[in-house]
C-alpha cells in the first residue's frame, strides 16, 4: 500500500497504516459511515485528478475535455437509469455542496425554507444557526410528534400554509423511519413549495430498492455518496426534467468550480456497483442487522426512539440506563465501538452531553456481520452501560469486540500488500 509515499514521506504513510489497523479493529457503527469498495480507493487515486475543466460535456470551459466527457456521460446513463431518474447532475463534492447546488439554482436570499428541526434528525445544511445558509434564508422547522417520534405530517401541513415557504426540505442524519414523500409533496404542491429530499444517508438503501425513492415525488433529490452509497466523498443530485437547465447553472457556475473527475469515477463505478445482487444482498444485510440490534438493545432495557428502525440506523434513548450519550459513546470507543452521542427528540440534555446514541449499521454489515454477532454487540454494549467507568469491565468488553471484529477483515487479507 502506498508503494512512493512509503518512500517519500514514511510519517504519512505511518499515519495510513495507523488509520488502516484503527478501522480493521474497530466495530464502526457511525451511521455516516461505510467501508469504499477497492476500486472506489483505485479510482479516487487515478489520473482523472489530473484534469481541470468546468462545465457540462460539450460545452467546457478548457480543452482537454474528450475523455472526461465521455465518463460524465456514462455517469448520466448509469445514474438515470439505477435511480429512474429524469435528470441528474454528478458534480457536486458532497452532499452538503448538493444542498448548496439546489438553494444556488432556485431560491433568492430572504425566501422560505421548512426543513426537519435539526435537533429531532435534521441536517446542518438545513438551516443550522451555525450554517451560512441560515444568514441567507429564513428558515422554519417541523419535528416530529412526540408519541410516536415519528414526523408529524399535520403540523407539518399547517405550519407550511401558515407560511408557505418557498422551499420544503424532507430528509435527515438522524431519523430512523421511513418518510411519507408523497404526503410532502401534495404539501409542497399545495403552498407552491419545491419539494427537495435530501436523501444523504439512505441513498444505498434506496438504490438497492429496498426501501421507497423519493425520485417519483421530489423536484429535487440530493445526496452524499459516502453514506449507505458505499462510495467516494462526494455528491450527486437528481431532478424533474423542468428544473434540469436551472440545477445544471445552479451546480456550476452557482456554487462550484472545477470538477472532480476521481471521484466522479468512484461514482461512477458505485452506480454499476450498485445495480448488481451483491450489492443489494449487503443493503438487506444492513435493514435486518439494524431491526436485530433495535429488538436486543430494547430487550436489555434500552429504549429505541420511534419503536424501532425502518432503515440503516436507530436512535437509542439511555435515560433508562442512567448514562448520557456522552459517556456512553466514550466507553464504547474504549472498548473498541465507534458510535456517535445524538440528541433525541425533545432531549433535556444539550448536544454535547446527549440523552441518546446514533448508531448505524453499514459498515458492520459490509464485514459481514451478521444476526449472531449483532446480538453479542447488545450485550457488550449492555455491559458498558451498566459499567461505563469500570476498567475490568470495559478490558473484558475490549477483548471480545477485538475477538469478534478480528473475524470479519475490513478488506479481504492482502488487498493492501505491495
Ligand atoms: C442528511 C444529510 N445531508 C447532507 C449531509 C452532508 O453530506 P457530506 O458530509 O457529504 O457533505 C449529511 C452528512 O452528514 C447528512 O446527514
Amino acid at each position: 500500500m502506498l508503494k512512493y509515499t512509503r518512500q517519500s514521506d514514511p510519517e504519512m504513510y505511518e499515519l495510513v497504516e495507523e488509520e488502516l489497523h484503527r478501522q480493521e479493529k474497530n466495530i464502526e457503527m457511525i451511521a455516516s459511515e461505510s467501508t469504499v469498495p477497492l476500486e472506489v480507493m483505485e479510482l479516487t487515486g487515478s489520473v482523472f485528478t489530473n484534469k481541470t475543466l468546468e462545465g457540462l460535456p460539450g460545452k467546457r470551459f478548457q480543452a482537454g475535455s474528450e475523455v472526461a466527457d465521455k465518463l460524465e456521460e456514462l455517469g448520466w446513463k448509469r445514474a438515470k437509469e439505477l435511480f429512474g431518474a429524469e435528470h441528474v447532475n454528478l458534480q457536486s463534492y458532497s452532499g452538503s455542496t448538493a444542498n448548496y447546488s439546489v438553494f444556488a439554482s432556485v431560491l433568492e436570499p430572504g425566501d422560505k425554507i421548512l426543513s426537519m428541526r435539526l435537533d429531532q434528525g435534521g441536517h446542518l445544511t438545513h438551516g443550522s444557526p451555525a450554517n451560512w445558509v441560515s444568514k441567507i434564508y429564513h428558515h422554519d422547522f417541523y419535528g416530529v410528534n412526540p408519541e410516536t417520534e415519528q414526523i408529524d405530517y399535520d403540523a407539518l401541513e399547517e405550519k407550511a400554509k401558515e407560511i408557505r415557504p418557498k422551499m420544503i426540505i424532507a430528509g435527515a442524519s438522524a431519523y430512523p423511519r421511513l418518510i411519507d414523500y408523497e404526503r410532502m409533496a401534495k404539501i409542497a404542491e399545495e403552498v407552491g413549495a419545491y419539494l427537495m429530499v435530501d436523501m444523504a444517508h439512505i441513498a444505498g438503501l434506496v438504490a438497492a430498492k429496498l426501501i421507497p425513492s423519493p425520485i417519483p415525488w421530489a423536484d429535487f433529490v440530493t445526496t452524499s455518496t459516502t453514506k449507505t452509497f458505499c462510495s467516494a466523498r462526494s455528491g450527486m443530485v437528481f431532478c424533474k426534467e423542468k428544473h434540469a437547465k436551472l440545477l445544471d447553472r445552479g451546480t456550476f457556475p452557482g456554487s462550484l468550480g472545477s470538477l472532480h473527475f476521481h471521484t466522479m469515477a468512484a461514482k461512477i463505478w458505485s452506480l454499476k456497483y450498485a445495480a448488481s445482487p451483491e450489492f443489494r444482498a449487503i443493503m438487506q444485510r444492513v435493514l435486518d442487522n439494524a431491526k436485530t440490534l433495535a429488538k436486543a438493545l430494547s430487550e436489555r432495557g434500552f429504549r429505541i426512539v420511534s419503536g424501532g428502525t425502518d432503515n440503516h440506523l436507530l436512535l437509542v434513548d439511555l435515560r433508562s440506563k442512567n448514562i448520557s450519550g456522552k459517556v456512553f459513546q466514550n466507553a464504547l470507543d474504549r472498548v473498541g465501538i465507534t458510535v456517535n452521542k445524538n440528541q433525541i427528540p425533545n432531549d433535556p440534555a444539550s448536544p454535547f452531553v446527549t440523552s441518546g446514541v446514533r448508531i448505524g449499521l453499514t459498515c458492520t454489515a459490509q464485514r459481514g456481520l451478521g444476526e449472531k454477532e449483532i446480538i453479542q454487540i447488545a450485550d457488550i454494549m449492555e455491559k458498558v452501560a451498566a459499567a461505563p467507568e469500570d476498567e475490568a469491565v470495559l478490558a473484558a468488553c475490549k477483548k471480545e469486540a477485538e475477538e469478534l471484529i478480528s473475524r470479519f477483515p475490513l478488506y479481504p487479507e492482502g488487498a493492501f500488500e505491495d
